[in-house]
């Protein structure tokens, strides 16, 4: 197991977009375990490379229901909508009120390089959008509604 450093908001890394992953070579396999690894270290749903410094287009993402990667991801449609609290582990310990689509289809490669689709709802839709944000330089804190605040006010409201 090996942890890697989470870059904390404020890092010039996190504010650059990333580039696609050609080759799943055996340098990007130790980076998706390792990235799992810190994911649930921190106890967190989602990671993005660029949180441990890396510029590719990787995701790891887990909302209680087994590990989830995605390659060069991209969002193919969503439906609906939520509002509820967001939070990130490269700004731990603060929340935010963000919209987001309540269904969410995604496009990706997963580890055998096969493009995948896949589809998610409530948590897990979230997720995708926030973590796929995050391979184009930006954070949750750009979309919240009022304030950043420490605490969770409402679980998952609508
Ligand atoms: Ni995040």
């Amino acid at each position: 197991m090996a942890l890697r450093n989470i870059r904390q908001m404020g890092d010039e890394v996190l504010k650059k977009k990333c580039r696609e992953i050609k080759e799943v070579t055996p340098r990007i396999r130790e980076l998706i375990e390792d990235m799992k690894d810190t994911m649930y270290e921190a106890n967190g749903v989602g990671l993005a490379a660029p949180q441990v410094g890396i510029l590719k287009r990787l995701v790891v993402i887990d909302v209680g229901e087994g590990p989830i990667v995605l390659i060069n991801p991209r969002v193919k449609e969503t439906r609906g909508e939520q509002t509820g609290e967001e939070g990130c582990l490269s700004l731990p310990g603060k929340f935010g009120i963000v919209t987001r689509p309540m269904y969410v289809k995604v496009e990706a490669w997963n580890e055998n390089m096969e493009l995948v689709e896949l589809e998610g709802e409530e948590l897990l839709a979230r997720a995708f959008c926030h973590e796929i944000e995050h391979l184009d330089g930006h954070m949750y804190v750009e979309k919240i509604e009022g304030e950043l605040h420490d605490v969770v006010y409402e679980e998952d409201g609508e």
